[in-house]
């Protein structure tokens, strides 16, 4: 178990270097992350590459026992390159070169870009082969699948929908071009999605661009991983990732690497109604998900964020050890935070690390290294596993697609998604979020919320789990659209009509007006967004609409499939209706639950075969006490528990 921090040599006095390894081997910083953007110090001038700087900053870390992480500088690529080959930043919908001068401009298609790309990682890979302090690598910084429309993008563009569909002829079928007269005649009248206004444009072209684009990231990071692996065999390597607009596919990107890293900047307010709280918990899940396996933390929050917008809230007193513990909990072993001083110069200085800008030792260094001397009692967690009885499924390409074509006021993908999560975890269940493409055979419980795009090997699956006895839950808007980002021509949801035992006879998008349904056993929610009115073919009711033209038609039903249940709800509910629906579900497939835990208490089990370590998280601003059905050991007081006690954002940790 490590606990690290980001550091930028380059912007600091030499003078500042030493002392700070030395405070942070103090403190109990024991990996720190090098170079990120330093490519215009790396290789100040075309071909001559300077590491002496770099080399001094890592022998000076090593000296103080703290391992290096180097990361390749191609999200910056220096300005005489630029200005040298303007061709190789990006350009934007509108057909004009994106202004240089911040950073993460380059085309990461260019092939001048990329022979640049590949040297400066070549050099690097080779000079710190066999450097015993460097143990990762990450590759860029948060990358993108880059909406870029420069010459090179759209012949790669080109290139891969002959490579996809043979013919321009196969092209017009798939995107149905007889509409509005698009039928291309010919292959260079292809372009990537960029007329005005974005929302009118095809969607089947739109969703085919987004594979185009993400599978150009994935063969980037493939790229400069194949130089590190030739230069430094055997090395760890990763990419940082967050949640952004331009999703890539994670689960292609991160194919061939070693690890995940995520970004994880938690928002530091509780928002007071539940249904506006999501515990961050679910990105780190999510994460988790990607390669089903452990993974680091690269950049953690530190401090309070703004710089591009106002500044937030700084972290409650908690925070800082609370959620770098969270991370671990769901199956960090690295949590590395951003960052250790806070810039004072820069477009980023008022994005906060450990130490504020006057360097003084402040109140979040405090919690920071009292975090910092927890770790070492932790050390029997490390590389102990989540296993999971739930698992949440999650379709890059139906993010995507709900992007392309916002399906209703409010409607959004991940929200279910949370809702879910949040409803399992106030069970104090393990949950994955995975692939829609995974392995599902371990599941005793599967939710697919919104499965838009239609995947025919992941339809397989979802027939073949249920009947085999599993349990699956489904949402409306699935098995809307084919695998071109088509309208399905049948009843509604289409693929999983004889899955789900009912079928949609109309729907009302009901946007931000709330109405109610009424459930089978006297109870009543709220619904919105959302409403599929439901007749039933094999499947029973559960709950019926309670208001609009259609009240008394089901909205969510119960399916006898093979030797499994398949559930289907029509709409959207609010937290309590996914509390209620989960904690049935979970009795009915007697998944082991414990109820009234109080608000915000997350419970994690990792395991290493022998032992369980239960992670009690109190994610809220209340003191809580929690009564342990044993007695149990913890590891953070190092003693016998009946109950535990908990200040808002502590963690305790026991062993079973
Ligand atoms: C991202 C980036 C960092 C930094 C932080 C905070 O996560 O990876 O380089 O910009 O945001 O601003
Ligand atoms: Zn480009």
């Amino acid at each position: 178990m490590r606990i690290g921090v980001d550091y930028y040599p380059e912007q600091w006095d030499k003078s500042l270097w030493r002392k700070d390894a030395e405070l942070m081997a103090e403190t109990g910083v024991s990996i720190v992350r090098l170079a990120e953007f330093a490519w215009s110090r790396l290789e100040p001038e075309e071909g001559s590459f300077d590491f002496s700087w770099l080399d001094e900053a890592v022998q000076i870390f090593s000296e103080n026992g703290i391992e290096v992480v180097l990361c390749t500088p191609t999200n910056c690529p220096p300005l005489w390159l630029y200005e040298k080959h303007p061709e190789i930043i990006q350009t934007g919908a509108d057909g004009r070169r994106i202004q240089i001068g911040i950073r993460g401009h380059r085309c990461i298609n260019s092939s001048v870009f990329l022979e640049y790309a590949k040297r400066i990682t070549d050099e690097m890979t080779r000079h710190y082969s066999g450097n015993s302090s460097v143990i990762a690598w990450q590759i860029d910084n948060e990358l993108e699948a880059y909406p870029c429309c420069c010459e090179e993008c759209r012949a790669d563009f080109r290139n891969w929908l002959i490579e996809k569909y043979g013919t321009v002829d196969n092209i017009n079928k798939a995107f149905g071009n007889s509409v509005w007269s698009g039928e291309y005649s010919s292959i260079t009248q292809i372009q990537p999605p960029s007329a005005y206004p974005k929302a009118w444009q095809n969607p089947a072209l739109c969703l085919d661009y987004w594979r185009f684009t993400s599978g150009c990231t994935a063969e980037y990071v493939r790229l400069l991983s194949s130089v590190i692996r030739k230069n430094c065999p055997g090395i760890q390597i990763t990419t940082n990732t967050w949640f952004c607009e331009n999703m890539p596919d994670l689960y292609d990107m991160f194919s061939e690497l070693d690890f995940v890293s995520y970004d994880n900047y938690p928002p530091v307010r509780i928002p007071k109604n539940p249904d506006e709280f999501y515990s961050h918990a679910f990105h780190l899940d999510f994460m988790r998900g990607i390669k089903q396996q452990n993974f680091w933390i690269m950049e953690q929050l530190s401090g309070l964020t703004g710089s591009w917008a106002p500044m937030a809230p700084t972290p409650r007193p908690g925070q800082i050890k609370g959620y770098a513990l969270q991370a671990i909990a769901h199956g960090a072993d690295t949590v590395v935070h951003f960052r250790w001083r806070t810039a004072i110069t820069g477009a980023e200085m008022h994005w906060h690390g450990i130490l504020d800008h006057s360097g003084a030792l402040n109140r979040r260094y405090s919690e920071f290294r009292e975090l910092c001397k927890i770790l070492p009692k932790l050390e029997p967690v490390n590389g102990a596993e989540i296993y999971s009885e739930t698992a949440i499924l999650y379709s890059p390409e139906s993010e995507c697609a709900f992007k392309i074509q916002p399906q209703t006021d409010g409607f959004y993908y991940l929200e279910q998604m949370k809702y879910f999560h949040a409803a399992f975890t106030k069970y104090g269940a393990n949950i994955d979020v995975i692939s829609s493409e995974a392995d599902l055979s371990r599941y005793k419980i599967v939710i697919a919320p919104s499965l838009y795009v239609n995947n025919e090997q992941v339809t397989k699956k979802l027939k073949r789990y249920v009947s085999e006895g599993g349990t699956l839950v489904m949402t409306c808007r699935s098995g809307v659209k084919d695998e071109n980002n088509n309208c399905i021509m049948d009843a509604l949801p289409a693929v999983f009509k004889e899955l789900v035992g009912a079928e949609v006879v109309e729907y009302d998008p009901i946007g931000w007006s709330e109405q109610s349904v009424a459930a089978n056993d006297g109870k009543a929610f709220s619904c919105k967004q959302w409403c599929d009115v439901l007749k039933l073919n094999t499947a029973e009711s559960l709950a019926e609409y309670a208001d609009s033209f259609y009240k008394g038609a089901p909205a969510v039903t119960v399916n006898k499939y093979g030797r499994g249940t398949a559930y289907y709800i029509g709409t959207v509910g609010k937290m309590d209706f996914y509390e209620d629906f989960a904690g049935k579900i979970m009795e009915q497939c007697g998944l082991s639950k414990l109820d009234g835990l109080p608000t915000g208490t997350e419970i994690t089990t990792r395991t290493d075969g022998e032992c369980d370590y239960i992670f009690i998280f109190n994610n809220s601003e209340n003191d809580v006490e929690i009564n342990l059905p044993e007695t149990m050991y913890s590891l953070m007081d190092s003693a016998d528990k009946e109950k535990v006690k908990l200040k808002p954002f502590e963690m305790d940790v026991l062993r079973k």
